[in-house]
């Protein structure tokens, strides 16, 4: 079966399980990225899809990410969050890592707001901090558009806005409100797994990271060749390697998320409204 066809299936099974429940089609998808994953138990009226009970699904291996669909109702529309992502460095492509985004897509999806926790480039960004991605720069080696055209999209897409702006302001709108701290910045990927070494630390904020991290990317430039309008949210967990006298443990990262997280579920509760409203 191609690509375009195990999508399509995905789709069809999703929306069946939508339809038991009387859930209508999911409007907006939020990825939660590490340690972030437990906001999305927190709904009282849900449905949740394990991803290996999806048709291609493949399941994450990393732990804080445990693969896993959670539908709820926010405003007038179905929201979907996608609780565990797959990561280029577990050995996925490209096209794996976005099965979920594009078959999503085909479910209704149009609005997407990815998460993460990411390493801190910038001095004035710290652990606990969040940050409104405003643009990135792709340094893993690979574009995951790369091969045939899935044809849910251009061959050539435009990447000038992928963070949409409206959503960027939007996130600050509220930030102000609710008296959240809310940098923007640019998201500098790099494939993971091993952190990085000082030098290059000192490399990405010389080209002007302000964040760093192993996932998103991908996602984005798959999102954004799918026509959705893309939101993103950086959770610092901890300085670059080098930045301050500390060695970096996956264990502290999801633990700095955790702390973050009566911020970050308050931004993105009140975002998911305003779009919803
Ligand atoms: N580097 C890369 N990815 C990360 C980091 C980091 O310092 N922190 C969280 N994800």
């Amino acid at each position: 079966m191609n690509y375009m066809d195990q999508l399509n299936e995905a789709s069809e099974f999703i929306l069946k399980k939508l339809a038991e429940k009387n859930f209508s089609r999911p409007k907006t998808l939020v990825v939660l990225g590490s340690g972030l994953g437990p906001y999305a138990d927190t709904f009282q009226d849900s449905l949740k899809l394990e991803f290996n009970s999806i048709p291609h699904y493949k399941s994450p291996s990393v732990s804080g990410h445990s693969g896993e669909l959670v539908f709820t109702k926010i405003g007038n529309e179905t929201v979907v969050f996608q609780k565990g992502r797959l990561h280029y460095y577990e050995g996925h492509t490209d096209h794996e890592i976005n099965f979920p985004i594009r078959s999503l897509k085909l479910a209704g999806v149009e609005n997407l707001l990815l998460t993460n926790a990411s390493g801190s480039l910038n001095p004035n960004y710290a652990p606990g901090d969040l940050v409104c991605i405003n643009d990135h720069i792709n340094f893993c080696g690979r574009n995951p558009l790369h091969g045939k055209n899935i044809e849910i999209g251009p061959r050539f897409p435009d990447m000038t806005e992928i963070y949409f702006k409206p959503f960027r302001e939007i996130l600050s709108d509220i930030a102000t409100q609710k008296n959240i701290t809310l940098h923007h910045g640019t998201y500098f990927h790099v494939a993971g797994p091993s952190y990085e070494t000082p030098a290059e630390i000192r490399m990405f904020r010389n080209l002007g990271g302000d964040m760093v991290g192993m996932s998103t990317v991908p996602e984005a430039i798959g999102a954004k060749h799918a026509g959705l309008n893309i939101a993103g949210i950086a959770c610092i967990t901890n300085f670059g390697a080098g930045l301050i006298d500390q060695k970096l443990d996956h264990e502290d990262v999801k633990h700095e998320a955790n702390k973050a997280m009566e911020k970050f579920t308050t931004l993105v509760s009140a975002f998911i409204e305003r779009l919803h409203a």
